[in-house]
């Protein structure tokens, strides 16, 4: 699968200490990150990896991914970055995603924040990354506007999300399925219209269609994209 931590050449070098914040994660949390890989597994090979891969290499500079989760996304960093900050709220997750930067010799800090507030300046951040999060996220109108304030003028949002889908057939099926999917999946809301989130913060917000293959068909619609903030 993508991001097996051991790479992200951009983000490794040299003295790198790494600020961390952690706490023991209980037993749920721990099993659901535990079975977190594997259950993505399938999809990553069908093509999220090679998805992410795409995404990530628009990162530059001062960099921070909200809901990084098991670390997915540390391989396919670009090298060079000036930074990069990795929050993580669920402490199952964390202490994995915390393993995998340890492991990789990874020059990365791990912090303990919610999207919805985030411990950071206003236009701190040159690009801010967020896949596979805003659909969990109990109040993701906050969390967009986090991620736009914590973005410099100029600085770029990378996302891909699954969302609610275009077709109605498929989107009823959401709606349906929307409540036991959320007690299996962490919260994750599969019938959530991000891309319309997304735009309400950031207006030249640009947005593919793809598919999520390997994976419950009611969480197929993807979006993948990016946004400028103006100057
Ligand atoms: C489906 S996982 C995605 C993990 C990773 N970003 C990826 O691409 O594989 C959703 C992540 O969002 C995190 N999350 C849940 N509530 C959150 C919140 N309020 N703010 C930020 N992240 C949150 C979860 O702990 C989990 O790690």
């Amino acid at each position: 699968m993508a991001g097996s931590g051991e790479a992200a050449a951009g983000v490794r070098p040299q003295t790198g200490r790494m600020a961390t914040t952690s706490s023991s994660p209980g037993p749920w949390s721990a099993c659901a990150a535990l079975l977190y890989d594997p259950f993505l597994a399938l999809g990553e090979r069908r093509g999220m990896a090679a998805r992410r891969r795409a995404l990530l290499a628009g990162a530059r500079g001062r960099v921070r991914e909200i809901g990084a989760g098991t670390g997915s996304n540390l391989a396919p960093y670009p090298a060079g970055l000036d930074a990069l900050v990795l929050t993580e709220p669920d402490p199952g997750m964390r202490a994995r995603l915390h393993r995998r930067v340890e492991r990789g010799g990874i020059r990365a800090a791990v912090v303990d924040a919610g999207a919805e507030a985030l411990p950071f300046p206003d236009g701190e951040f040159d690009t801010v990354v967020s896949t596979l999060v805003l659909c969990t996220v109990p109040d993701a109108d906050a969390a967009v506007v986090e991620l736009r304030r914590v973005l410099r003028p100029g600085g770029r949002l990378l996302f891909l999300e699954h969302v609610r889908a275009e077709e109605r057939r498929l989107a009823r099926r959401q709606d349906r399925l929307a409540r036991p999917w959320r007690a299996f999946a962490a919260g994750c809301h599969c019938n959530r219209p991000t891309l319309d989130l997304l735009r309400a913060q950031f207006p030249t917000v640009v947005a593919e269609p793809a598919v999520w293959r390997g994976m419950p068909r009611i969480v197929h619609p993807l979006v993948a994209g990016h946004a400028v903030v103006a100057r």
